[in-house]
């Protein structure tokens, strides 16, 4: 370059040479190894004709990374964020600095996987436990999961969960008229395809038979009512009774569990986590003993490892077979892990005392609040209450809204007569003194009015018990403490900030710093999601421009971006499918065909959809058996819904025949569904929507960069074409539709959209193509690289592979003895995290490196699983002892390593540091292989106490 090089040379390479990782130097190397010339000679062979789009994706041109932080930063400030007072599930809370920016806004912890691979996990299972105990001392109920999706799809999850755990034929569950709007309106969405009755109650009157009953603790309207007496009714009447309960109340309040609740379900948003619009937020679900094995979602507890040394992981796996195909339970499967770890440290931080004096501070504003109203002649309607103020105002209330609105403070409008105001964290006397003006009351000294007026908790319902008794929730009160606790977590885990994460079907993709920046700038973050929407202008823009966007890339007509993970998304466009055959006088039509190499989740959605299941087979090639798909296409022809196809398919491959598919199942009246998660593919180069297909979900975590965070958040949008439009899910709270809400919030997880909305407009059409075209060329370098040494399974046209390939190590298996298992804890000696296990094929490993690692970690990567062959190669010759081995025994501790005795027939280097770049930068496991089946039977899923770690 000269000194005369142009102002438009020297400009920002763009966005896309950072998220791809190989440079051109690197593409070219990896294409000679492949043996194309380009990547477009590469993808006219791998990618069908048939399914090619001939345009260019008509999106705006890619913006480089400061002009797209600021767009986001002008669409950020066109939300207007005022003093939040409406309540109904969602609390403006602070998070603690320290948290903020060591977890929510650290990759150590935000690019983390589910913890499927134990032993690289420790950091974030302790933290899970922190929150499962959180949960399960303040629900004073024996066993929490690990999260789920939001209070309303928790609350579905335990209506079903209670149907099948309660003795009642009754099809009744009865709903509290006092809980949560959006919870009686996703309950009615799950309820109509299971055939199950919703009646709503005030309990006044005699308890119906039932299956389940659902109280909400605080209610809606801030009333607390002591539900012990409806509790013994409806276990008289052989029901379950779920607590949806509030957290923080649960500081001051007897626990569910104390008072006859079998489950309990709720939001631990306002335990620090942002309002973010309405998500993401983890929900919780406890069970009292002897249902734990019947919980939705992810559990984790207490094993040992070779040691017998404590160690996490996830208890009860068989158990994930609650997505177990047809026969499944729930479809849950991304959940909320990254904002259930914020809960359970702002819990670790604040400590039982520090929670006892939040809530307290919160009941005392809104006593105070209450005193004043009265004072000024305000009738408040309950005399009990824990943060939530209900005032009638007879033909008031908008006025009233109005009013406090104009003095920076959202109310709830309840009705023309109420008006809801509900306290929280960070309400101070400044905020109750507008909220008084907005109700025309003045001269009241609040101070005064603190100091005469009482709480007004019933005195029945004084919580007694004690909570977060463990050392954990009372070692990490300074922020030096609580800083070296959220760092010696995260340095136990492998996440994407220290090597690449292999994960077929996960697309484990760079997680851009710039994607990222926006999520906690207090104009995205602060929102709540009932907010008028004048206030939410700047979200609605992005929103609507996302759905745009994603309408373009998948050729789709219509998005819905409510559904808060993929297979929230399925349930959704499987609902509009559903609804659209009734509309068309079909409601016959409940036969969902899915090939048998499906993702569980699909086949679970179909379940809960109110579907019936037909598998279909796959040939040899793991392609549909298209003549089986003939066969099963005659067989239920009058009542055929669906299919449910994966393309690229599980196996990772383009399948030929999938135009084939979409014309014969249309021709028999189906609908085609095909699952989005492996669009990474796809992107730029085929659209479903124009393919054949009528409806995908995406997965923004997945293919547009919204981290994993260690097992969720997601977000899961439904596609679908123009005819299916009118039946994407409504929400009570917006305008209607004709299918309900699938998640509590309108925009599902809304917070976290600015990420995939950053990526599209920083990659632009041709930034995502050449995303896309790397994922396959570096997909295809694997393949090439590990296929001398593993057999690849499954390719497609030319031998080449989609976006992953799979390694089979079945024979290898049958003639040495080592194991998937061993090779994935192998590959935690050499620093890496292993691909997935066994998923679609048992005995195999998928491998999907994504376009953002560059060629040197792609040759790292391709160089242990080598040297990990070399090493099965010793045991096959018996140079390595067949049982004692650097296989069997990985992964190798450091403790391990540097005890007195080493009594294994291959050396410590050898354990340790099998290759020489191994050990720059060493990642040591905290833990031994671990003992799945010790932890299932000794049972232990909340934080052990610290004898159990004493040698
Ligand atoms: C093919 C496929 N479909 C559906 C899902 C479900 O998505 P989620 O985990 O977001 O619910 C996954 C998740 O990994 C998947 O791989």
């Amino acid at each position: 370059m000269t000194d005369l090089s142009s102002l438009s040379e020297l400009s920002s390479p763009p966005f896309a040479t950072r998220h791809i990782g190989p440079d051109d130097a690197g593409q070219t190397r990896m294409l000679e190894a492949v043996g194309f010339a380009s990547v477009a000679d590469l993808v006219a062979v791998a990618v069908p004709e048939a399914i090619r789009s001939s345009g260019r994706l008509g999106l705006p041109p890619a913006a480089g990374e400061s002009e797209a932080l600021a767009e986001l930063r002008v669409l950020a400030g066109r939300n207007t964020v005022l003093t939040s007072m409406i309540g109904l599930g969602y609390h403006d809370t602070i998070t603690p600095g320290v948290i903020r920016r060591n977890l929510l806004e650290n990759p150590g912890w935000y690019t983390a996987y589910t913890p499927y691979q134990p032993e690289i996990s420790q950091g974030r299972l302790e933290a899970l436990i922190n929150f499962q105990t959180v949960v399960s001392d303040l629900t004073a109920l024996d066993v929490a999961g690990a999260s789920l999706l939001d209070e309303a799809t928790a609350a579905a999850e335990a209506m079903t969960l209670a149907r099948r755990a309660g003795r009642s034929p009754s099809t009744v569950f009865v709903v509290d008229a006092d809980a949560l709007p959006q919870t009686k309106a996703v309950l009615r969405t799950r309820a109509e395809p299971l055939g199950i009755e919703l009646v709503e109650s005030d309990f006044t009157a005699e308890l119906p038979e039932c299956f389940g009953v659902l109280v909400q603790y605080p209610g809606a309207s801030g009333r607390v009512r002591d539900f012990r007496a409806i509790a013994d009714a409806a276990h008289a009447r052989g029901a379950q009774v779920v607590a949806a309960a509030d957290l923080l109340a649960l500081t001051l309040l007897a626990a569910p569990g104390e008072l006859g609740a079998d489950i309990a379900v709720g939001s631990s948003q306002r335990f620090g986590v942002p309002l973010g619009f309405g998500g993401p937020h983890a929900a919780y679900m406890a069970v009292r003993d002897g249902l734990q094995r019947q919980l939705p979602g992810r559990l984790v507890g207490v094993s040992q490892d070779a040691d017998r040394r404590p160690a996490y992981r996830l208890a009860l796996q068989t158990r994930e077979q609650h997505i177990r195909r047809e026969k499944a339970t729930s479809n849950i499967c991304t959940a909320q892990v990254l904002l259930a770890v914020i809960a359970g440290m702002y819990a670790v931080y604040h400590g039982p005392e520090g929670l006892r004096r939040i809530g307290r501070r919160t009941h005392r504003h809104a006593v105070v609040l209450a005193e004043g109203l009265r004072q000024g002649g305000v009738e408040v309607v309950h005399d009990t209450f824990f943060d939530t103020v209900l005032a009638r105002v007879p033909g008031r209330a908008a006025g009233v809204v109005a009013a406090a609105r104009e003095n920076g403070v959202n109310l709830r409008l309840v009705d023309a007569d109420h008006v809801g105001v509900t306290c929280d964290e960070k309400t101070e006397l400044l905020h109750l003194e507008q909220v008084l003006a907005a109700f025309e009351v003045s001269g009241t000294v609040l101070a005064d009015l603190d100091a005469a007026a009482h709480d007004a908790l019933p005195a029945a319902l004084t919580r007694v018990s004690d909570y977060l008794t463990h050392p954990v929730f009372h070692s990490h009160r300074s922020e030096t403490a609580m800083l070296r606790y959220l760092r010696r977590l995260q340095d136990k885990d492998i996440a994407l900030d220290r090597s690449m994460i292999p994960l077929g079907s996960c697309t484990m993709k760079l997680n851009a710093t710039t994607e990222m920046e926006p999520i906690t700038w207090p104009e995205f973050a602060g929102l709540h999601p009932y907010a008028p929407e004048d206030q939410a202008a700047g979200y609605l823009e992005l929103i609507g421009e996302l759905e745009r966007w994603l309408a373009e890339v998948t050729g789709y007509d219509a998005v819905s971006l409510q559904p808060n993970a993929g297979s929230q998304g399925e349930f959704a466009g499987l609902l509009a499918i559903r609804a659209y055959h009734t509309a068309r006088g079909e409601s016959g039509r409940d036969v969902c065909l899915i090939p048998s190499s499906a993702h569980g989740t699909n086949a679970a959605s179909a379940v809960m959809a109110g579907m019936r299941v037909a598998v279909v087979a796959c040939d040899d090639q793991g392609n549909v058996d298209l003549d089986d798909l003939v066969a099963k296409i005659d067989k239920h022809r009058e009542r055929l819904a669906a299919i449910m196809v994966t393309y690229p398919s599980t196996h990772g491959v383009y399948e030929e025949t999938i135009v084939r598919i979409c014309e014969l199942v249309h021709e028999a009246g189906g609908q085609v569904y095909v699952d989005g998660a492996n669009l990474n593919a796809l992107v730029g180069l085929a659209r479903p929507g124009e393919f054949g297909a009528d409806v995908s979900h995406l997965n923004l975590h997945k293919t547009f960069c919204i981290p994993h965070g260690g097992g969720g958040p997601g977000v899961g949008p439904v596609a679908v074409r123009a005819h299916l439009a009118d039946y994407l899910p409504g929400h009570p709270l917006r305008e209607g539709s004709a299918v309900g809400p699938v998640s509590a919030a309108p925009y599902g997880s809304a917070g976290i959209l600015p990420i995939s909305w950053a990526y599209i407009r920083m990659m632009g059409a041709d930034g995502l193509k050449a995303a896309t075209e790397q994922a396959i060329l570096s997909a295809n370098y694997l393949a090439r690289r590990l296929s001398p040494h593993y057999p690849v399974l499954y390719t497609g046209r030319g031998g080449l592979v989609a976006h992953e390939c799979i390694v089979d190590l079945r024979q290898i298996t049958k003639e040495t003895g080592v194991t998937v298992d061993d090779v994935a804890k192998r590959l935690v000696d050499y620093g890496f995290h292993a691909p997935t296990m066994s998923f679609p094929v048992a005995g195999t490993l998928m491998i999907e490196p994504t376009e953002s690692e560059d060629l040197a970690e792609l040759d790292r990567f391709c160089e242990a699983m080598i040297a990990i062959r070399e090493e099965i190669a010793k045991v096959a010759s018996g140079a390595y002892d067949r049982t004692d081995n650097p296989l069997r025994n990985a992964p190798h501790t450091a403790d391990s390593l540097v005890a007195d005795e080493w009594g294994h027939p291959y050396t410590r280097t050898e354990a340790a540091y099998p290759l020489p770049s191994v050990r720059e930068g060493k990642y040591w496991s905290p833990v031994r292989r671990i003992d799945q089946a010790y932890g299932d039977r000794n049972l232990v899923c909340s934080c052990p106490p610290l004898a159990a770690y004493e040698d």
